[in-house]
Parts: structure tokens; sequence; C-alpha cells
């Protein structure tokens, strides 16, 4: 009864949502302080009568919103059910067809293969530099290719490349393939190119108000390109679902979208922590990756990866694992509040005691 495509997929591994034990939780890259009061007052003035009636498909209002914050028109603003579905439309609309392989990072957000896998699409990796940051100009040499895709900052690396550097892949990549950028992270730290998308035409830049906006539970994603990317986006959301956006999602978002001030002082503090976070476990021995992020990828020498994760598991903290080559020794560690990440460390400081000889 299932199709063969689905039984050959591998499907994306989301992090782990505990349900019985509490945890320290820092391993899905979520916001350890709440939303913008604004967010609260829009929830609790919401009215129910208003569920009777579908929603608006095109999300007019919030698109206009997001637009506004980025100083761009709603018409080359996409929203979707989170970033992973404008992803996924994005792969569908752009990279499927035979058009030679999609470029991507050797190491990137590890849901893109499994889009590529799920829409047929051929991928090649482009290796990392040995420090492990990623230099978007070797797509340039890849001019058989149907397009490229990578994050920015890298996930999960969490290093971040500069606008220069892609606007100087753009400058030199085929104009007629679509550069995506996924500034899931771009808010602590990283620098942003949307701006870019109303001189570059086949530049697609995807945000969230997951991460920087702490609204993981909303599902709330976003798209800014050239009208034709934006249409094209629509064609393909019309084709899967029109209302992607409840009612109030679209509320909230917009709520969200407004409350720029609170949310750039509470990234503030994210990165600050990040920074005290990195020195710390860098003194313990650990190695830490720079990081543009909400969160790093530290490894401590003689301990596995796996070793680490299962440690700081039985102890009460939460962080995530890649079983991927390259990437093995390390584990991923969203930042939380001072206390969390003090908390953390202490369980790092015996984790390395232990390992002295
Ligand atoms: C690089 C990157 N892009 C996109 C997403 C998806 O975010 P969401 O679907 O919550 O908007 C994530 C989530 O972890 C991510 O790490």
């Amino acid at each position: 009864m299932i199709s063969e495509r689905l039984r050959r997929l591998v499907p994306y591994t989301p992090g782990e949502q505990p349900q019985g034990r509490e945890y320290i939780k820092l391993n899905t890259n979520e916001n350890p302080y709440p939303p913008a009061p604004e967010v609260f007052a829009a929830l609790s003035g919401f009215d129910p009568a208003v569920l009777r009636r579908y929603p608006d498909p095109s999300a007019s209002r919030l698109r206009e919103a997001v637009a506004a914050e980025v100083g761009l028109s709603r018409d080359l603003v996409f929203a979707g059910n989170g970033s992973d579905e404008v992803l996924s439309f994005a792969f569908f609309s752009f990279f499927e067809g035979g058009r030679g392989p999609l470029l991507l990072p050797e190491f990137t957000y590890s849901f893109y293969p499994v889009f590529c896998d799920f829409y047929g699409i051929p991928l090649k990796r482009i290796p990392l530099e040995p420090d492990l940051s990623f230099d978007p100009r070797r797509f340039v040499g890849e001019p058989s290719s149907c397009g490229a895709a990578f994050a920015n900052p890298n996930a999960p690396t969490g290093i971040g490349v500069a606008r220069r550097e892609i606007e100087l892949l753009l400058e030199r990549y085929p104009r007629d393939r679509v550069i995506l950028v996924d500034e899931a992270y771009v808010d602590f730290g990283g620098e942003s190119v949307v701006g870019l998308v109303e001189s570059h035409e086949n530049l697609l830049v995807v945000q969230t108000f997951s991460k920087s906006r702490a609204l993981a539970g909303m599902r709330l994603g976003f798209a800014f390109g050239a009208k034709p990317l934006i249409a094209a986006l629509e064609a393909a959301k019309d084709a899967f679902n029109s209302y992607p956006l409840d009612a109030i999602a679209q509320a909230v978002g917009i709520a969200a979208a407004k409350a720029s001030a609170y949310y750039r002082e509470m990234n503030r503090k994210v990165m600050a922590t990040r920074e005290r976070f990195s020195r710390s476990a860098r003194n313990l021995g650990f190695r830490v990756l720079p990081s543009s992020a909400n969160f790093v990828l530290a490894s401590l020498p003689a301990r596995s990866g796996r070793e680490l994760y299962s440690s700081l598991k039985e102890r009460g903290i939460l962080v995530r694992h890649f079983d991927i080559q390259g990437i093995r020794d390390f584990v991923r560690v969203t930042i939380g509040t001072d206390a969390e990440m003090d908390a953390l460390l202490a369980q790092m400081r015996a984790l390395a005691d232990d390992r002295a000889p």
C-alpha cells in the first residue's frame, strides 16, 4: 500500500521533544526567552468567532507587516507554515526537474537532502574549509548545477558567511538559477542579504520566527525574493494547501513582526550568553566553533560526540548529536538562559575532569 518512493525515503529526524522527565532542553535551537508582550496581547485579544471563516489564504496583512520590517514591499514576501514548509515549496519550485544537481555545503541543515530525496533532486555536496567554515564562491565552479542552497549562518556549525562573499557568488553564478540563502539564525549576529533581493532576481532568502522571535510553536516562516519567485511559491502552496497559516498564527505573526525592538534586546542577551559560554567551555578544554547563531558546536578531545550527548542526557541536559562523518565528534548546544548554561558548564567541567589522567 505504501509508495516505492516513500519506502526509499529517509525522513528528517526532528530533535527530541521529551514528554516525561524534565530536562534542561538545549537541543532544538529554541529561544529561551518568551515571545514579545505584543504576542501575549494578540492571543488574549483574539476573537474565536473569527475561526468560523477560513483564514486569508495569502496572509496579506502578515506579509505586509513582515515586509515593512525589512524595508521591502509585500509582493516580495511569501509566508508559510514554518520555514521548513517554505523550503519544501522552494525546492519543488526551483530545483526539481532534472536540470543538474543542487549544490549544498558538505554539512548543512539536514532537511535539505530530505527535500532532495522527496522531490527526486540530485545533489552535490561542496566541501567545507578545514576550519569547517563554508566559502560560497566554491559554488561558482559548478555551472551545470540547477541552483544552490545554504544556511547562513550555517547549521550545525553556526559559522556565518559575510554579505560580500554572497554578493560575489551572485555576481558569478548563472543568473537563471536560484540561490537560496536560509537565514534561520541570522538575527544572532549574521549578515542578512535580504536587502539584495530587489537587485538580484535569482536570490531567495528564507527566514523564520521560530528562533529569534521565540515562536517555534506557532510555525511562521517566510521567503523574500523577486516577484516571479514569490508568485511561483504561491502557486506551489496553492497546489498543496491554500491555508497553511491559520487565523491565530497570522494575528500572532503580525504582533511579533511589529515587536522588533523587544526581540533585538532579547537576542542581544542570547549572543552575550553564547560568547560567555564559549569562552568558559574553551577554558575547560572543549573545542567550540565560532558561532553567529543561537547554538554552538562543541567537542571534547578523547570523548566521542555520542558519549558527550549520553553523559549530558544522564545528567539531565539534552543537547543534539549528529551521527554524520566529519561532525560526529561534536555536540550541538543551543544557547539557553545564563542559569541553564551555568548548569551545563558545571556538568561539562565534571566530564572534562573525568577525562583528566
Ligand atoms: C537552518 C534551518 N532552517 C530552517 C529550520 C526550520 O525552522 P522552522 O520550520 O521552525 O521555521 C531550521 C530548524 O531547526 C534550521 O536549523
